[in-house]
């Protein structure tokens, strides 16, 4: 008799510490619960790997490790790596200070040593604009930002956009294009807000993007800032991380990554099907991040880590995606695996070229490419280096 009253206790206060996690999700999701996801969704989740499996000319390559890494140690999670038109590299860490590096004959690049800080916030996407006099930057705190690099307002941010008319703040920007007119889109990846690493000092966009998956959240957003009227419109909503931005080169859509579909969207600007979305490219075998043009008129695509089968499996199970959001930071390094996997991808969306670092050994976790006169410039979200790759 005793033993079955400790039993029940022991059962009922059990039940009732592990309440919360069936009630609600860890922070920055608290007071949230995991949502359905759609029957569509997960079918389009269910088609990860496909365009490569019929494709046998892009077996794995190791051609992602003839990278070179640039300033090891020193830059920490530099999503991007942007280039001026005088060669030097602009990057932005995970803690919200601007580096540059100059070319220099001897070694590959000089780092300068005097960095400035533009936090607080967690820069991702940025580009340069204005003949390189200035920096567009999606910060995930701040908006899309602007940030001078020269003359006496050196170091000056303006916020171009924070929030949109109507439907309030921008939580969560993430990556720009600025098309021919002047046009900036950009993404803001969901409504939530970006988990903060407090232990470490920086917003841990990794951590954001799995609760964020496992959440089933389709909050994620592309934007368009008229530079003329100072205005912001939302073009779309309800992705699944909206994420890379780019234009394509002939102006007439823009390419608009949806990480936890494991697909691009396209969303046309021009001609017959202005306004509408379809489908650039989906069923990537990795989540895929940022997006940019390249030299060729196609796309560079990064995919930053394997599919991972979890949301294949547990996407209709939302009392069990809610429970494993708890256990994340344990299982994330299970899921966050060293891999590196740039993609080429045509206007029209087919895969023309797969270049990977299978387990990581020179680049992993590579979040965006920028082409310039010959070199792929890679950045990454987890690596205190930013890398180079000779075409
Ligand atoms: C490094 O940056 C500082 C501050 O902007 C600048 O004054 C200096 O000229 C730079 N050094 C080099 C070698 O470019
Ligand atoms: C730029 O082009 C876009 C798409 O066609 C259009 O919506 C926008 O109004 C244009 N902006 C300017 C300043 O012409």
């Amino acid at each position: 008799m005793i033993q079955c009253s400790v039993a029940l206790a022991s059962a009922v206060a059990f039940l009732a510490m592990a309440y919360p996690l069936f009630d609600r999700m860890p922070h920055p999701y608290d007071g949230v619960r995991a949502v359905e996801i759609s029957l569509e969704m997960q079918t389009v989740i269910n088609r990860v790997g496909s365009p490569f499996a019929f494709d046998p000319p892009f077996d794995r390559n190791e051609r992602l490790r003839s990278a070179t890494r640039l300033f090891e140690g020193q830059i920490h999670g530099s999503e991007s790596v942007a280039v001026r038109p005088n060669g030097e590299l602009v990057m932005l860490d995970k803690f919200g200070y601007l580096h540059r590096a100059h070319p220099d004959t001897n070694e590959l690049y000089v780092l300068n040593a005097s960095a400035l800080y533009i936090g607080p916030g967690r820069p991702l996407g940025f580009h340069v604009v204005d003949q390189g006099a200035a920096l567009f930057v999606c910060d995930s705190l701040k908006g899309l930002v602007r940030v001078e690099l020269d003359g006496p307002r050196r170091g000056d941010i303006s916020i171009l956009a924070n929030s949109v008319e109507g439907r309030g703040p921008i939580s969560y920007a993430n990556d720009l294009s600025v098309a021919a007119n002047g046009t900036v889109y950009f993404t803001s990846s969901t409504e939530g807000v970006v988990a903060l690493n407090a232990p470490l000092g920086f917003y841990d966009t990794m951590a954001s993007y799995m609760l964020n998956a496992v959440r089933g959240d389709m909050t994620g957003r592309l934007l368009a800032y008229d530079p003329t009227t100072r205005q912001t419109r939302e073009l779309m909503d309800g992705l699944f991380y909206a994420n890379g931005v780019a234009v394509a080169p002939d102006q007439s859509f823009v390419a608009v990554v949806e990480t936890s579909a494991y697909r691009v969207q396209r969303y046309w600007l021009t001609g017959p099907r202005s306004g509408d979305v379809d489908t650039l490219v989906e069923g990537l075998p990795g989540a895929p991040d940022g997006i940019t043009v390249a030299s060729d008129g196609n796309f560079w695509l990064s995919l930053i880590v394997p599919a991972s089968p979890i949301m294949k499996y547990l996407g209709p199970y939302r009392w069990i995606r809610q429970l494993l959001s708890h256990a994340l930071h344990i299982l994330s390094p299970l899921v966050a695996k060293r891999w590196g996997c740039v993609v080429k991808i045509s206007p029209a969306g087919r895969v023309i070229d797969v270049l990977y670092d299978p387990d990581g050994e020179r680049v992993s976790m590579v979040s965006a490419v920028t082409e310039h006169e010959g070199r792929l410039f890679l950045g990454n979200l987890g690596g205190s280096f930013v890398s180079v790759l000779d075409l």
